[in-house]
């Protein structure tokens, strides 16, 4: 377990749902969650965004767990940052998830776009929101993600609630190690998305001989390179098969040689989404041209 600066205690691993519930219809989208709950997860990701709040409540719903056990967050999309939206997004998250509270708001992207010029005031307003949201008792902890420090910043400044956590894109490959290290100063937990880069990494030669020296998994060692780091992490798996073994990843300690060996890798396996900038922007061909 995790402890938040607010006191909430939160698991290390949760389920992470982008992509599992694309298909509200399917049946089979709700399968998924009902099998991650019956695996034994207990800490459900998820976002407006992702389209699946509604079967997320349902699935909670029919398993039958005391809501008290279980910790459900959510995230108000980037096109929701103002007041009013902000509290739409709420409203409309409780209501899909057949909950009367969230026990984690984020805000998706600090920015709209990367290039919008009024992001600062919008994520003010919609903080605001968040912040009355939470004296109401309708959500319990505040959170960001992809926000890095200086958009942290902007917000520090009208605050009245702190943030506890920020989710980010961290993984072997791609650590983004200033807002990390800027998160931690400030007390902030660090949630990994991604924290498997969807596999992008898994073949890397370098990465299938550390894991076959420790004797576990790729899967294994890319988890357990950030839950020693003190990162919490929300692997997203449509089989019960992956999810058991994202749930109990091997128990060994990485050595300070092979983390630093880990840290300082050429990038791999970004998803490509950066706050400030568009894609072409970050492309390196792009810059150096
Ligand atoms: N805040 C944000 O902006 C943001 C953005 C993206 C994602 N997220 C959150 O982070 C969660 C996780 O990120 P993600 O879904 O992008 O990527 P991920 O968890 O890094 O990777 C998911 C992929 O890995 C596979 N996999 C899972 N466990 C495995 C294992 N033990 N061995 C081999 N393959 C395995 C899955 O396959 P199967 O599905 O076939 O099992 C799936 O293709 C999302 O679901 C979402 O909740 C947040």
């Amino acid at each position: 377990m995790f402890t938040l600066k607010s006191g909430t205690r939160i698991q290390e691993i949760g389920f992470g749902s982008y992509k599992v519930t694309d298909e509200l219809t399917d049946g089979r989208s709700y399968q998924v969650i009902r099998d991650a709950l019956a695996v034994g997860y207990r800490y459900i990701d998820t976002a407006a965004f992702y389209q699946n709040e509604d079967v997320i409540g349902q699935a909670v719903r029919d398993s039958g767990i005391r809501r008290g056990e279980l910790y459900l967050a959510t995230k108000v999309w980037k096109t929701e940052l103002s007041y009013e939206k902000t509290r739409k997004s709420i409203e409309s998250s409780l209501r899909k998830l057949q909950t009367e509270y969230l026990d984690l708001l984020m805000i998706h992207w600090p920015k709209e776009f990367p290039g919008d010029p009024g992001w600062k005031e919008k994520v003010r307003e919609s903080w605001r929101a968040m912040e009355d949201a939470k004296a109401e008792g309708l959500v319990r902890d505040l959170g960001l993600s992809n926000f890095l420090p200086h958009h942290i910043m902007a917000l520090q400044e009208t605050m009245r609630e702190e943030p506890v956590l920020d989710q980010l894109e961290l993984h072997i490959g791609h650590m983004q190690y200033p807002a990390v290290l800027y998160c931690k100063e400030q007390g902030i937990l660090v949630q990994a998305w991604s924290p498997l880069g969807r596999t992008r990494m898994f073949g890397h030669p370098a990465l299938r001989e550390m894991a076959v020296r420790y004797g576990v998994g790729v899967s294994d060692l890319a988890l357990r390179f950030l839950l020693q780091q003190g990162i919490a992490v929300i692997p997203k798996a449509s089989s019960t098969a992956h999810m058991e073994t994202n749930l109990h990843p091997a128990e060994f300690t990485i050595s300070d040689e092979d983390m630093s060996f880990l840290l300082c890798m050429p990038s791999v396996g970004w998803a490509g989404e950066h706050p400030d900038f568009d894609r072409e922007a970050v492309d390196n061909r792009f810059l150096l041209k």
